[in-house]
């Protein structure tokens, strides 16, 4: 069967409760389309708005993060329930820019995949490597070892339910998108990973996206690659060029 395309905004920390209604009121009719799943996801003071204002739509809300425990003493942290409740479908984990500024590691990163699946939320991970470790080519290695730990004791079923977003940090937010067939060879090479862990037939369900610099003239050939189920969109799902990125064929 072939993979359904998903393409997700994440939104970052841009857009307050308002200005998320707006965009999603702006953004509707352009992202209307069958062939893809389509996940916005947004800090987490818009997602209430967010849902509210994405019903009847084919958008999907989802969060930028999320902690690995259920409920109790961690100061500012958003639990699964909180977003399950609020009526989220997936989440963002481990995205480069929690892993630089907020000290998130392939272990909790691994805490917060498991935690995601027990609440049924499909959980957004993300891997990528540094410019220096392109450099040093190592970049398969270092991919390997992020999305090994990241499944550690996920069973192939929830697996083959997961989305694995390949972000080069060099990409990210620099205008400076990975070539197709960069792009290609490392969404590839996640695939053959997790056929190694489970089998073919996960490694053939999961979906991988590309994020990093994704833009309305770069998504169409990113997109048409075998292994490149997507995007995960940063600084254009803000704007109406998403819906150009959606509709990308
Ligand atoms: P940009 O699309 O702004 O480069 O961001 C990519 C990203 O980090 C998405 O998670």
């Amino acid at each position: 069967m072939a993979r359904k395309k998903i393409i997700a905004g994440n939104w970052k920390m841009n857009m307050t409760p308002s200005e998320a209604v707006a965009l999603i009121e702006t953004l509707k009719p352009l992202v209307a389309t069958e062939d893809a799943d389509v996940v916005f996801c947004v800090p987490a003071i818009d997602i209430i708005p967010a849902v509210e204002a994405a019903k009847g739509s084919n958008i999907c809300i989802g969060a930028e993060n999320m902690y690995f425990e259920e409920k109790g003493a961690f100061t500012g942290e958003i639990s699964p329930s909180m977003l399950t409740d609020a009526g989220v479908k997936y989440v963002i984990i481990g995205h480069s820019e929690r892993r630089q500024y907020f000290a998130e590691t392939d272990e909790t990163v691994n805490k917060k995949v498991l935690k995601a699946f027990e609440h049924g939320i499909t959980p957004i991970i993300c891997c990528g490597e540094t410019l220096t470790q392109r450099e040093q080519g190592v970049t398969i290695d270092f991919i390997r070892q992020q999305v090994k730990i990241a499944l550690l004791g996920v069973s192939a079923e929830q697996a083959a339910k997961a989305v694995i977003a390949y972000e080069p940090i060099w990409a990210i937010g620099t205008g400076k998108v990975a070539t197709t067939e960069q792009a290609q060879e490392v969404c590839a090479a996640v695939r053959a990973c997790v056929a190694e862990i489970y089998d073919q037939a996960t490694a053939d369900a999961i979906r991988v996206q590309y994020g990093g610099s994704v833009s309305a003239s770069s998504a169409p050939e990113l997109f048409a690659q075998p292994d490149i189920d997507g995007g995960l969109v940063g600084g254009a799902a803000l704007k109406p060029d998403f819906g150009k990125i959606v509709n990308y064929k």
